[in-house]
């Protein structure tokens, strides 16, 4: 049987690039209804430095943006990590499986690891505990962006291992990555990157519950090229190119018609109607949103029923791992 899962780390609310390059697919699959699995990895969040209460506000401003981009807890399972201890039992289990080169050598750890100047163990660790996420479930399939793909090639390879080691236990997931630019939304300020929170720059970032005027201002400010003209080239023109990634993504049209409908539009009139698109489309979840922060006690009962869920699974799971590696006293 398929079985969905992916994580997001709380960090507030969306941005743009996590809306169009994952979240939108967990409701199109949920909506299909496949079974899915969403979690908050907060555990995750800890790996650099962070703020507690901050952190804490953070999640529930997440749970509150999942549910309004239409995460449906009646159809799916939404919950916060570090509510199923499972997950930090099974990460330091993983860790036996994993050698320090493979995970020195991933991307994402030599990109944050440079934002520190003592790299802690857990930045270090960080997808082990990704790979025991994903394979508590027993996932197939992971909707994620494209940085992420490294990352579920671990998770793949340590559920290789495992099942070789220890008997048949795990699917290989597939990472489901959509396709062309969606899996990869770019800074608004510099688009030989990806638009990411960890960008210090706030005019970078779209996010979900920016007001219009902040949204307009953003795009307006949004690094483009000396050309006026609207052209889809993403290679020669990121910037420009972005934009029409955008527009096409949040109206749902095909780059083609984007581009032929901007034909008499210079790039100012045009990043007015980017704009516009996005702001139509954000306008319902960003009034989502503010409705469900003001419901602190439904979202805390909403995510407590979601990890009682989670954690009837992961505790299955895990019991048998045990079992396996002779760990512990019970058969
Ligand atoms: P996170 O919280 O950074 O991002 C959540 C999802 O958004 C995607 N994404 C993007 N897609 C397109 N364009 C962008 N600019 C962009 N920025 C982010 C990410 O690829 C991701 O799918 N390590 C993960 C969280 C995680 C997880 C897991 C994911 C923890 N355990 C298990 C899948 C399965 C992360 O930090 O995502």
């Amino acid at each position: 049987p398929r079985k969905v899962f992916s994580g997001v780390q709380p960090t507030g609310s969306l941005h743009l690039g996590n809306y169009l390059g994952a979240v939108r697919k967990w409701v199109e699959m949920q909506n299909a209804r496949e079974d899915v699995t969403i979690c908050i990895v907060d555990l995750h969040s800890i790996t650099l430095p962070h703020n507690p209460p901050v952190l804490r506000e953070n999640i529930f401003t997440m749970a509150a943006t999942l549910l309004s981009c239409g995460i449906d807890p009646a159809k799916s399972t939404l919950f916060v990590q570090s509510s199923v201890p499972e997950h930090a039992e099974f990460n330091w289990i993983l860790s036996s499986l994993t050698t320090m080169p493979r995970l020195a050598q991933l991307p994402q750890f030599r990109e944050k690891s440079r934002l520190v100047k003592d790299v802690p163990l857990g930045l270090y660790v960080y997808p082990v505990l990704q790979a025991a996420d994903i394979m508590l479930y027993k996932a197939t399939q992971v909707p994620v962006g494209a940085d992420q793909l490294q990352h579920i090639q671990l998770a793949q390879h340590l559920a290789r291992s495992y099942n070789t080691r220890y008997g048949e236990t795990f699917p290989v997931c597939q990472a489901l990555i959509e396709d062309g630019n969606a899996s990869r939304v770019l800074s608004l300020r510099d688009p030989s990157k990806k638009m990411s929170k960890s960008e210090a720059n706030p005019k970078a970032t779209i996010n979900l519950c920016d007001p219009p005027d902040v949204i307009v201002q953003k795009i307006k400010k949004a690094v483009t090229d000396f050309t006026s003209d609207i052209t889809f080239n993403p290679g020669k023109r990121p910037g420009v190119s972005n934009l029409v990634n955008i527009h096409a993504l949040v109206t749902g049209q095909p780059i083609k018609s984007v581009v032929d409908e901007a034909s008499t539009l210079d790039t100012a009139k045009y990043k007015e109607r980017v704009a516009d698109a996005v702001i139509e489309h954000l306008r319902p979840i960003r009034e989502q949103i503010l409705h469900h922060m003001g419901k602190r006690s439904e979202l805390i009962y909403l995510l407590e029923v979601g990890a009682e869920k989670a954690r009837q699974q992961a505790q299955h799971t895990l019991s048998d791992v045990k079992q396996r590696l002779g760990l512990g006293t019970s058969n």
